[in-house]
């Protein structure tokens, strides 16, 4: 494995859980006796990670200081920073806030089934590729539709990937793919991965390593209870 002297890891949590349709926004929704982002920090906390950096919401950070970083402990969360109004905007205030890095891995906060191995894989994957993202291939049989919800395409499964977090990057490079999408308002429409950025803004490929189907984005209700399963099975419940 390259040096990970040097490695950060941004750790998202600016999002509203719209499709959570909950009064509190999931990333603080108690699992397990603790708010959802705990799991995310804590597996980041025992990891070859230097520093993390959580992105918040806007007027959140102090709260997540004191009840999150401060109660549970986390050393390693070397700044609270607010987030943006799209994914994007949220992870290129990340960035801005990572010192001193050459690789740097960003994970949705709403994944707290991340484990070591997976975060280990994507450092790895960063020092060998430059770019990679973690996922699995799909079980499920996909299809595009048009606008009425009729079926218009059905790409081959077997090269389709669904793609979780940590996607991780030599930092100057994903540094510059975002300077370049920031910059740029054509391309800022359906943004929803950091792979993207790097496909769209340069001329690097993205490789694709295997994550877990049990690394889930906590996404609707019924996320939460399939969490809780998979965290208890991982014996961090
Ligand atoms: N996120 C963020 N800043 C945003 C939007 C999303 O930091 N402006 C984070 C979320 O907190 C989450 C991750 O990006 O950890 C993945 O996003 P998603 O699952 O879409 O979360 P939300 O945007 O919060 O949910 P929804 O789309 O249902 O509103
Ligand atoms: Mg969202």
């Amino acid at each position: 494995m390259r040096e990970c002297k040097n490695t950060a890891a941004i750790v998202l949590a600016a999002g509203k859980g719209t499709r959570m349709e909950s009064d509190i926004q999931k990333q603080y929704l108690e699992l397990g006796g603790k708010p959802l982002i705990y799991y995310a920090l804590k597996a980041f906390e025992d990891s070859p990670v230097k520093q993390v950096i959580l992105v918040t919401g806007r007027g959140e950070t102090g709260y997540c200081r004191t009840e999150i970083v401060e109660r549970f402990g986390f050393q390693k969360v070397s700044k609270i920073t607010e987030g943006g109004r799209e994914r994007y905007h949220s992870v290129f205030e990340g960035l801005k806030a990572v010192t001193d890095c050459d690789i740097v891995l960003i994970h949705d906060g709403a994944r707290p089934c991340v484990t070591g191995e997976i975060i280990s894989a994507a450092i790895e994957g960063a020092g060998r590729y430059g770019a990679c993202v973690v996922g699995m291939p799909v079980k499920d049989t996909v299809k595009m539709s048009d606008d009425d919800e009729f079926a218009v395409m059905t790409p081959d499964r077997s090269r389709l990937w669904q793609i979780q977090t940590p996607q991780a990057f030599d930092y100057s490079l994903i540094f510059s793919a975002y300077s370049k999408l920031l910059s740029s308002e054509v391309y800022q429409t359906g943004v929803t991965d950091d792979a993207m950025v790097v496909e769209s803004m340069t001329d690097r490929k993205v490789k694709l390593i295997r994550g877990d189907y049990s690394n889930i984005k906590v996404t609707t209700p019924e996320d939460m209870d399939l969490a809780e399963v998979l965290l208890r099975r991982n014996h961090m419940i």
